[in-house]
């Protein structure tokens, strides 16, 4: 159990709290690309407590600044897309992409007045289909060479969702192996041939066991917890038998992201952004290693459950999640449907807006948990201290941060310890782009990587 301040500590990411500055040390998303596709690209965002208006102007140049109007405080985000900038609607001051201020058209003619206005504004890049911010001090850091980031378009796909509640818990779920096994259990196994695009439900790799099967009969796994240069990974294990057992391999990236398989040929990297401290977005890059991503199917698939412009899901605390009593007898343990995302939706908000963490109890499997904040209360220190927290990167050591490797499979019961790295290091040799293997794996598993 922790006090108060210590829970506060770790949850509140306002301008000035420490987790606050911390989260300002990174490149944070702010929207999908897709977002500011339409014909007034010009949207209001709210990150890490504060407002701004992120808009694209008639040169598709991308910019976020303060969403007050520098002049008497109007909502810039009705203003107006054109001059070469977004221009306020209520007496026409424009400001370009770097907040700087061109016209004060009221004015007299021969005012100097917006020569000394210059609106807070911040860099924002495209990548992997999301739109990124800085909203930090000094210099942005690089962005790691990760597989969401290396792949081509045509390869991942980018979606987001709303979750009503405080981001470290909608990350905790994340690096929790045990709560499969149960949140996600269905009683019976459907056709893993229609599995494409969803988690959990496809065979495990190097088998023909749904995974469905397998989270639902190995109920206890042993949970191994490595630090690493990106943050933690994690492997979980479910022994089958004295030959066989499941492994599965995730990973936290920090701050607030992680890395897991989606299924043999799909990764999910994924962030959960705050938005204050009473809500997040999930952002997510679902990358494959085969054939190009299905985009189309995707999305529809996704926008099922969320509704836009603001990604909320349909299925929510006002109608229970669809919470059918029925259901929860005889098909799964939730009785919230088939898709895991609004299970996990209802576990994150049902603990409430910051999940009260002066009255739980972990156990062992909360051991990821456990490493996670204990990592984050040391980076939060550095980050005060005006230090580098892990993964603000230079240039140079962004290169070297590869991978991560993911995998979801059955192994041998003797021997799993290689056999997870061999999986993963052929799905990069046999991907049609270049996945590069993370140094780290290519030093243990020499006989697959001899070659490079
Ligand atoms: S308040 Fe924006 S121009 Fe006056
Ligand atoms: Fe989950």
């Amino acid at each position: 159990m922790m006090s108060q301040e210590q829970n506060d500590l770790i949850t509140r990411i306002g301008p000035n709290a420490p987790c606050g500055k911390l989260m300002r040390a990174y490149w944070q998303p702010v929207a999908l690309v897709d977002e500011l596709e339409g014909e007034r690209p010009i949207k209001p965002v709210r990150l890490l407590g504060e407002d701004f208006v992120l808009f694209k102007d008639e040169q598709g140049r991308y910019g976020l600044m303060d969403r007050d109007c520098p002049h008497r405080g109007a909502d810039l985000a009705f203003g107006r897309l054109e001059g070469g900038g977004l221009r306020c609607a209520f007496h026409g001051w424009l400001f370009d992409v770097e907040g700087k201020c061109l016209e004060t058209p009221a004015e007299p003619a021969n005012s100097v007045l917006c020569q000394n206005i210059k609106q807070r504004a911040f860099p924002v890049v495209a990548k992997g289909g999301m739109l990124w911010t800085y909203l930090g001090a000094g210099e942005p850091p690089a962005f790691p060479e990760i597989d969401c980031f290396v792949a081509p378009d045509s390869h991942v796909f980018a979606f987001k969702g709303l979750f009503e509640c405080n981001w470290l818990q909608a990350l905790e779920v994340g690096i929790d192996p045990a709560h499969a096994s149960f949140l996600h259990r269905f009683f019976e196994d459907e056709d893993t041939s229609q599995a494409y695009g969803k988690q959990f439900r496809g065979a495990s790799a190097g088998s023909d066991l749904p995974m469905t099967k397998v989270l639902r009969e190995y109920d206890r796994p042993i949970i191994n917890v490595e630090h690493t240069e990106y943050g933690l990974r994690l492997i979980a294990l479910r022994q089958i038998d004295d030959e066989r057992t499941h492994v599965r391999v995730t990973n936290q990236l920090f701050p607030h992201g992680f890395v897991i398989p989606m299924s043999t040929e799909m990764t999910i990297t994924q962030w959960h952004v705050p938005v204050d401290d009473n809500n997040c977005y999930w952002y997510a890059i679902f990358t494959s290693y085969t054939k190009p991503v299905d985009k189309v199917k995707m999305r529809d698939q996704r926008l099922e459950l969320y509704e836009l412009p603001d990604y909320k899901s349909r299925r929510n605390k006002t109608n229970d999640y669809g919470f059918d009593p029925h259901e929860q007898a005889t098909a799964t343990y939730t009785g919230m449907g088939a898709d895991i995302n609004v299970h996990d939706q209802w576990a994150v908000e049902s603990m409430g807006p910051i999940q009260d963490r002066t009255r739980e109890h972990l156990g062992q499997s909360d051991k990821a948990i456990i490493q996670y904040r204990r990592l984050l209360r040391q980076e939060i220190a550095k980050a005060e201290a005006g230090g580098k927290p892990l993964l603000s990167l230079d240039e140079a050591s962004a290169r070297a941060i590869q991978g991560p490797a993911t995998m979801d499979g059955i192994g041998p019961t003797r021997g799993w310890e290689t056999y997870w790295m061999e999986v993963d290091v052929k799905r990069r040799r046999g991907a049609p782009w270049a996945a590069p293997v993370p140094a780290e794996i290519a030093a243990k598993v020499p006989h697959l990587t001899a070659a490079e």
